[in-house]
């Protein structure tokens, strides 16, 4: 069975069929840029926009980048402010017509990896970070999830979040290097080790393709690996959390 997951994220919204039983996406991505401002119309025309390209009709599954509850957007750190308070699985579903199930983007990208990534079969503590225009993070112990956690968030440097200091968003806007980012990052994990203490810290998001260039620079007691499913994480995870809630 295919479900069509879709990664909503402040630069790009992507989608793909998914079959759950392969552990795979079906076919190919398919990619619009996010509307600028990225209102809740705007996005909900882009959103339906990716439905059609698949001639889909069923449950579809959307990773969204703010705490999400109860479908509800409760945040809005990347995204156009108008959508605190919003229903994304009514406002996403009206456009497109089909039940639409939203959740956090970084915990749909955490439970693809959990079930078909390097996560699979880890029965401690495992931390994901997803490291794009924002840093978002996926907490789960013995394969459970503890949904919104927004570590991302922690109040660092100078009174900013960390995601200002050492997200990719803020290495480009900051212009530093790579190698000057990574020590950033690398300090950050370090924090987040020393309050979580996980067994295993999982990095996706677009800046995970670059792990081999900065791993040598993270020493951390804890295990580190890339997301195996990459940027198909937040797709997969997506069209898992459809399925799991229709
Ligand atoms: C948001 C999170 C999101 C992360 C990654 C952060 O700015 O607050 O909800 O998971 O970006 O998109």
């Amino acid at each position: 069975m295919n479900i069509l997951g879709i990664d909503v994220g402040a630069s790009g919204i992507k989608g793909a069929l998914v079959s759950l039983e392969k552990g795979q996406l079906s076919g190919e991505r398919y990619r619009v840029p996010t509307p600028q401002p990225s209102t809740p119309h705007a996005m909900s025309q882009a959103f339906a926009e990716i439905v059609r390209f698949f001639d889909y009709k069923g449950p579809v599954g959307c990773g969204f980048p703010s705490i999400v509850k109860k479908g509800v957007s409760h945040s809005a750190a990347n995204i156009d402010s108008s959508w605190i308070g919003t229903d994304i699985q009514k406002v996403f579903g009206d456009a497109c017509g089909c039940p639409v199930f939203a959740t956090n983007d970084a915990d749909a990208a955490g439970v693809a990896e959990m079930r078909f990534g390097v996560g699979r079969n880890e029965d401690g503590l495992v931390l994901m970070i997803t490291i794009g225009t924002g840093l978002g993070s996926a907490l789960f112990y013995k394969g459970e999830l503890v949904p919104n956690t927004e570590l991302g968030h922690l109040i660092w440097k100078h009174g900013k979040i960390a995601e200002a200091h050492c997200s990719s968003g803020a290495r480009t806007r900051l212009k530093i290097s790579r190698k000057e980012w990574a020590d950033r990052f690398n300090e950050y994990l370090q924090h987040l080790e020393l309050l979580f203490s996980p067994d295993l810290f999982i990095l996706g998001g677009g800046e995970s393709k670059f792990f081999e260039q900065f791993k040598s620079q993270l020493h951390l007691k804890a295990r580190v690996m890339p997301a195996k499913l990459l940027n198909n994480a937040g797709i997969m995870g997506a069209a898992c959390y459809a399925f799991e809630n229709q």
